[in-house]
């Protein structure tokens, strides 16, 4: 089992915790973004952190969200002949310290992802999503909904790390039932666990999102 060192990092108090009912004002969704350490994690971290391999994405449509644009994932998936879209909200930001060029990378907040409905065969977060949401229901709700949204029939998506803390939620339970009753299946993987601040484990999953083909 992980013992999840490596993305110790991205836990940070607010996104390991209870996620409550409620929302924030859309524009203090920047602050949640920006407290983000913005990683470029490799292709290996991604296959060993998420548990999948990547050769299933190859000549696919993949959504990275909370990505690296033009990171070390991107540019290993490209080499890879996988067709990726890499989404931040933090582009002005990340480019302040490394130029930033391509068609594949897109501004935007999964909470209001800038595509068409069913556009992606698969859809990832690695270290983002939703841990780095602001821990209130409209922003996980608008998150799972718009991801659902824009998954093609058949795809399916894979978030890590996703907290037991906030999977035990009333909230995270709601919209679960309400994926499922839109025909989701969803998997959570026990994958290992973090240390919070009181040292206490809390265990990690990945969650995966499918949607149902089209018969
Ligand atoms: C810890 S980094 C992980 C980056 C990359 N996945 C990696 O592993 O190297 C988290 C990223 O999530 C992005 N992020 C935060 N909130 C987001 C949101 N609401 N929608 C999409 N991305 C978001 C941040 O801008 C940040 O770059």
């Amino acid at each position: 089992m992980n013992d999840f060192k490596g993305i110790e990092k991205f836990v940070s108090e607010k996104s390991s915790k209870r996620v409550e009912a409620g929302s924030i004002p859309e524009d203090e969704r920047m602050i949640y973004a920006n407290e983000a350490i913005h990683s470029d994690s490799s292709l290996k971290d991604y296959e060993r952190w998420m548990t999948i391999n990547t050769d299933r994405f190859v000549g696919k449509k993949i959504l990275d969200i909370g990505g690296m644009p033009n990171g070390k994932f991107a540019r290993a998936a490209k080499t890879k002949g996988i067709d990726l879209v890499t989404l931040n909200p933090s582009i002005s930001e990340i480019a302040k310290e490394r130029p930033i060029k391509g068609r594949n990378v897109i501004a935007g907040y999964v909470q209001n992802l800038p595509f068409q409905d069913e556009t992606f065969d698969y859809e990832i977060s690695y270290g983002a999503i939703p841990s780095h949401l602001a821990p209130v229901e409209k922003e996980y709700s608008d998150a799972f909904n718009e991801i659902f949204r824009t998954l093609k029939p058949g795809g399916q998506a894979y978030l890590v790390p996703v907290y037991g803390s906030v999977l035990k939620t009333e909230v995270f339970q709601k919209i679960k039932e309400g994926l499922l009753n839109r025909g989701a299946e969803i998997i959570l993987d026990d994958v290992g666990f973090v240390l919070d601040e009181n040292k206490a484990k809390v265990k990690v999953f990945k969650m995966t999102v499918k949607k149902k083909s089209r018969s």
